[in-house]
């Protein structure tokens, strides 16, 4: 297994942007400047740990924006980037991972795709940097004055993150620690490794001087997303068997629930709220009991199939919550796996997934144990409208 660390770099001062506190911690659309790409390493499921390097006087604004998320204590950076990034290097020594990718937390808005290009672009070569080519014309200019245009050929303007075999950017970092590098791939250049390029993003900008924050929070401004809320109810009457399957975790019971597929109501109540939330249906229409081939069929398919048809219209579940009602099986020690298997099919944090229980005290058909309802309330975003 190939294991990948996302180093992200926040230990600067943020001179340039004459802020009270360090532009890394400011605010940015309710979520703090450094949050928002730490936030899309940690959901990110090829990336195993993200570790943050910070400068220790900003402790209090450093554990206000990252609270809640799981991040292993900070790394002490120093007073250069350069600095920052190999002491922060030289902290995961004991984690010895295969590849690093360091990202300078003054870039908020590095994309889930971006990264991916990156992973799979890490072989016959020794790193991968986003870049854009240089459009305007390029001149030196002094005192206001213009030295010299420079051709712009073959310019490009570079980005991060950047990728690095783990043990080979650390050595670069050993080597050059009394050399001015402006990023960590020129060290890679300079000791004559290879250096690929991918596509960068423009929307990856990083904040620098006062005018990108209002500009960051105006384009999050325009682009705020739609909210949408769907409901999913589904119930499954018991029958002769010995487990019954809830949100795809298999419960030891005296009874099976009957279906056409594998009879698990709570993810056919979630299939059923994300339809709901987007306007599209119901689980019925999209996986009519008719047709043979949902005969038996693991119901985790059916969400599979759902949060596609989610993402090609946009939308993000950002909230899930189940309530499942039943006098048996008990489900509270079931809760956490069930919470588990459900980010795993969705591909979505656990956090964002709620599931409760409750008896009708003894009332109705759940109440006389004939079978199992849940219901769920998806809460979705929707970017693309
Ligand atoms: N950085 C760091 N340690 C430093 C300097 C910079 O970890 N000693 C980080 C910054 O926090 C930022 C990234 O490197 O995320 C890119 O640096 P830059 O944009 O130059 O940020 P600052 O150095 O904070 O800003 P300024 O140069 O204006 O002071
Ligand atoms: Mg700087």
């Amino acid at each position: 297994m190939v294991t990948t660390i996302a180093l992200v770099l926040a230990a600067g001062r943020g001179s340039r942007m004459q802020l009270d506190s360090p532009k890394q911690y400011a605010d940015l659309c309710g979520k703090p400047v450094l949050r928002w790409s730490v936030e899309t390493f940690l959901e990110h499921q090829h990336i195993d740990r993200v570790f943050v390097v910070y400068h220790p006087a900003d402790r209090l604004l450093y554990e206000n924006a990252t609270a809640g998320l799981a991040l292993p204590n900070p790394i002490s950076g120093g007073s250069t980037r350069q600095e920052s990034a190999k002491r922060g290097l030289e902290a995961l020594a004991i984690h010895n991972p295969d590849r690093v990718l360091i990202h300078d937390g003054a870039r908020p808005f590095v994309k889930t795709s971006l990264i991916n290009d990156l992973l799979d672009s890490l072989f016959n070569t020794n790193a991968v940097v986003p870049g854009l080519p240089i459009v305007d014309t390029l001149k030196r200019v002094i005192d206001s004055e213009v030295e010299e245009t420079i051709t712009r050929d073959n310019l490009w303007r570079i980005q991060t993150p950047q990728i690095f075999n783990y043990s080979e950017v650390l050595e670069a970092h050993r080597t050059f620690i009394d050399q001015h590098f402006s990023d960590d791939s020129a060290m890679l250049e300079t000791a004559g490794l290879k250096v690929k390029i991918v596509e960068g993003d423009v929307e990856n900008i990083k904040i620098t001087q006062a005018n990108d924050l209002l500009a960051a929070r105006e384009k999050l401004m325009g682009t705020t997303p739609l909210i949408q809320v769907g409901t999913g109810f589904d119930v499954h009457r018991f029958g002769k068997g010995d487990h019954v399957i809830l949100c795809g975790v298999k419960i030891p019971f005296q009874f099976s629930l009957e279906g056409h597929s594998d009879g698990d109501v709570a993810i056919h109540s979630v299939v059923d709220a994300i339809l709901g939330a987007i306007s599209m249906g119901d689980i019925g229409q999209h996986f009519p009991s008719t047709e043979d081939k949902w005969k038996n069929c693991n119901s985790k398919l059916f969400l599979e199939q759902v949060m596609e048809l989610l993402q090609t219209v946009g939308g993000k579940v950002i909230h899930l919550d189940l309530t499942i009602i039943c006098n048996a099986p008990n489900i509270s020690k079931f809760r956490n796996p069930m919470r588990t298997q459900m980010s795993e099919i969705m591909d979505i944090p656990v956090e964002t997934i709620s599931i409760k229980a409750t008896t009708t005290d003894g009332l109705g058909f759940t109440g006389r144990g004939e079978g199992i309802a849940v219901q769920t309330v998806a809460t979705i975003a929707l970017t693309n409208f």
